[in-house]
This record gives structure tokens, sequence and C-alpha cells, in this order.
């Protein structure tokens, strides 16, 4: 059965009260914000939705409370970044749960827009409450979610609340980042290369195994590339290596050979005899009592020059520790050669982007999802979209000349 989205600018948001759930879980030090990719990136739809002259209540969820108040991970912050960013006045409620925004919304003046404080200071969130759900329902009439970074997971504010809402669709983060994801799941164009870098292998099995299809080449790096030398029986020295994984690392260089598919692995390595890497040495081959830290200079040129032939390219975890200057050379430089590249590039959420946005470049795309990209290119159901789909009753309620006034869009199969 075909499933249906109402489209964002198919709603009528004039003097209406809207709730936006966005993800504006970002790294924050001593009140300070270190990186405003996913705030900026949500903004169109904020100012879209000022613009239709809408009462705007915005929520978010920061860090993992686990329901208890902290200072610490409080949205004051990111509420003075967007009264900036925006000029407008916007209000921090304390108590997400309280009754605080429906007489607000009432007295609402222009350049004022509400803002609830981290919704998961409230124990109802992750549980996906229904209690929750009907609170927040009570004051809105549509319900917008921007927040593609936790779509993946089933909480109150992305999953029970849209599904009680009179009106709900999704802003013009989630569109954009469904639109370059499903670029790679549907039609990459070829050859297709799959960088993968990061701490393990097991994070990455499901989206191998996805993508394994589609994709032309696999470019190893990052600490999980050991594991597929030990696999070949390279001499790894005391790099980390997932020893539950050789076998499916074996496998998986065996079907790629069967297959005609390209994987490269480093072939020389930037060592230490320490994770805190002081001292680095660049070595062809790992020695017993030194690990490898990150990828070598004759790596890094034969990343490039593949990278270089590519047509799409994903990219999804660092090739070393980058965030120690010593050991950022590899990372670096990947990132700086996928930048080169002219065809369709997409930078997966999470490490990858923190290192993409730190070392700059160009790329068609930088997810703000982590886990949710990887979810979504899975493609696996993500509750906090699979709740936004016009039921039955509603498709039912739209006679044909609706249908064709609201280009009602497609989201796949349902
Ligand atoms: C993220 O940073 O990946 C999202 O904000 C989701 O956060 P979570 O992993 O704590 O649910």
């Amino acid at each position: 059965m075909k499933t249906f989205i109402r489209p964002l600018d198919k709603i009528e948001l004039k003097g209406k009260r809207v709730f936006l759930r966005v993800d504006f879980n970002v790294p924050i030090k001593k009140g300070v914000i270190q990186d405003t990719h996913r705030i900026d990136e949500a903004l169109p739809t904020i100012k879209y939705i000022l613009e239709k002259e809408a009462k705007l209540l915005i929520g978010s969820h920061f860090g993992r409370p686990d329901g208890v108040y902290s200072d610490e991970l409080s949205m004051a912050p990111v509420a003075e970044y967007l009264g900036e960013k925006l000029s407008y006045d916007v209000m921090l409620i304390d108590e997400p749960d309280s009754d605080a925004p429906k007489a607000l919304f009432n007295g609402l003046k222009p350049k004022q827009l509400i803002m609830l404080e981290n919704l998961r200071f409230l124990k109802g969130e992750t549980d996906n409450s229904d209690a929750l759900a009907n609170k927040w329902a009570s004051y809105t009439d549509v319900y917008i979610n921007d927040a593609f970074g936790v779509s993946h997971r089933a909480h109150c504010s992305v999953h029970a609340l849209p599904r009680v809402v009179p009106m709900r669709t999704h802003g013009f983060l989630i569109e954009k980042e469904i639109k370059n994801l499903s670029y790679l799941t549907e039609s990459p164009k070829a050859p297709f290369g799959i960088i993968l870098g990061g701490a393990k292998v097991s994070d990455k099995i499901n989206i191998i195994d996805r993508l394994m299809a589609k994709a032309d080449v696999f470019i190893i790096g990052g600490a999980m590339a050991y594991t597929f030398l030990k696999a070949k029986d390279i001499a790894v020295g005391s790099s980390k290596v997932e020893v539950d994984k050789i076998g499916f690392a074996k496998e998986f260089l065996m079907n790629c050979e069967r297959k005609g598919k390209k994987v490269i692995l480093p072939v020389d390595h930037i060592v230490s005899s320490s994770f805190d890497a002081v001292e680095t040495q660049e070595l062809k081959f790992i020695p017993e009592n030194k690990m490898a830290l990150d990828i070598g200079s004759k790596t890094v040129q034969l990343f490039s020059d593949e990278i270089a032939k590519l047509k799409t390219i994903f990219w999804n975890g660092p090739m070393g520790v980058f965030e120690n200057p010593n050991l950022e050379n590899g990372t670096k430089s990947i990132c700086a050669a996928i930048s080169k590249n002219e065809g369709f590039t997409v930078v997966g959420g999470g490490d990858s982007a923190s290192a993409a946005l730190k070392f700059g470049g160009d790329f068609t795309h930088v997810s703000t999802g982590g886990g949710a990209s990887l979810e979504f290119l899975e493609c696996k159901d993500l509750p906090g979209i699979s709740a936004l789909k016009l039921n039955r009753n509603e498709l039912a309620g739209l006679n044909r000349i609706e249908w064709i006034a609201e280009e009602v869009t497609e989201e796949g199969e349902g």
C-alpha cells in the first residue's frame, strides 16, 4: 500500500499553534555551543513557519538526562543562540509538561516564540507516554517534525504526539535528508563508493549488508579496518580487533571478490604504543607492541586516488583519532579528497559530520543524523517519520479534487 505525508506548504499556518520538534542535541561546553550545524539546518523551517504568521513552539531533547532536571543539560544556550539568529524573544519554559504554553500562546506578541526546556527532563518523553502526548496535543493545531536525528527513536514528541494532533507533517530538513539519503539507496550513479571508518565493525554490518548490492567500492579505514586486516592474516599488533567479527569480515571479503567489488584497506599506519599517542611513527607493518591510530601517507594517497574516480560517495566514520592533532591527518585528507570529488557526496552524521565541519569542505549533503541516517539507509522504518503518514481515515476523507489540490506526496511503500 502506498502511504502519504501532507506537505508543509499545503497546510494553512496563519494564526495556528505549531509544535515544532527539532533535534538541537548539539555539543555544548561550559554553556558555549561548539557546533551549530543542526540548529542552522532547521532554520529554513523555523523561518517559514514564522513568515506564515503561525504561533511557534519549539521542543528538543539534549543529551540523556533520563527524566531528571540538570542545569548542564538545559536548552538555555540554544534558546539564546536562536533568539540572536532570528532577532526573536525566545521564551524558555522550565517545565515542558506545564500548562504555561497554552496561556502564552493566547498572548503571544509578534517577534516572540516559545521553547520548551529539554524534553528528556520528562520520563514520559523516552517512555513514549500517551498522557504526555495528549498534554502537548491539547494546545497544538499543527505538529511539524524536523528532528531527523532523533526520528529513529519511538519517543513521545516524535511518535505518540504526532498521532494525536489534528495536522502533522515534516519540515524542510527532514525533506532534504530523505531526498539525499534516498539517492544512495535508490539510484546512485556508478561507481558508488562507501567509505567507512570509526571504531566498530558491528556498528556498520547492517549498512554494509544493505548497500552491498548498490556499491562498487568499499574503502575501509579507522579502527574497524584492523578486523578486516586480521581476517586477511595481516599482522595488526595491539590494534583494536573485534574478534567475534572476523568471521563476518572474511565472508564480506570473499563476497566482494566473487561479485567483483573492490575493497581497499590501509597499507601503512600511524602507530603508537598508547591510545593518547604522544609519540607516533609511520610504519608499513605493525609490530606486536604498537597499535594503529590513523592511516599512513601511502594509504591516504591510495584512498584519495580511488575517491577521485567515484561518482557517488557515502562516508561514515573517521580514519583515525582525529580529535588528537597528531592523528588527524588521515581523516582530514580523506575529507579533502571527498570534498574535491564533483559527484554526489554524502557525509553520514555523528563523528564524520563533526570531522567534515571541523576540517571544512564542499559536500552534496552532510546529514544531521547519526544513528538515524544509518537506520534510514538500512531501510528501517523510522518511527518519527512513519507517525507522520496520513492514516486510512484521513485518506478516505480526501476526495479526488482535494488530492489534486493538495499534491499529497508519496513517501515510499507503507
Ligand atoms: C543524536 O545525537 O544522534 C540524536 O540527537 C539522538 O540522540 P540519542 O542517541 O541520545 O537518542
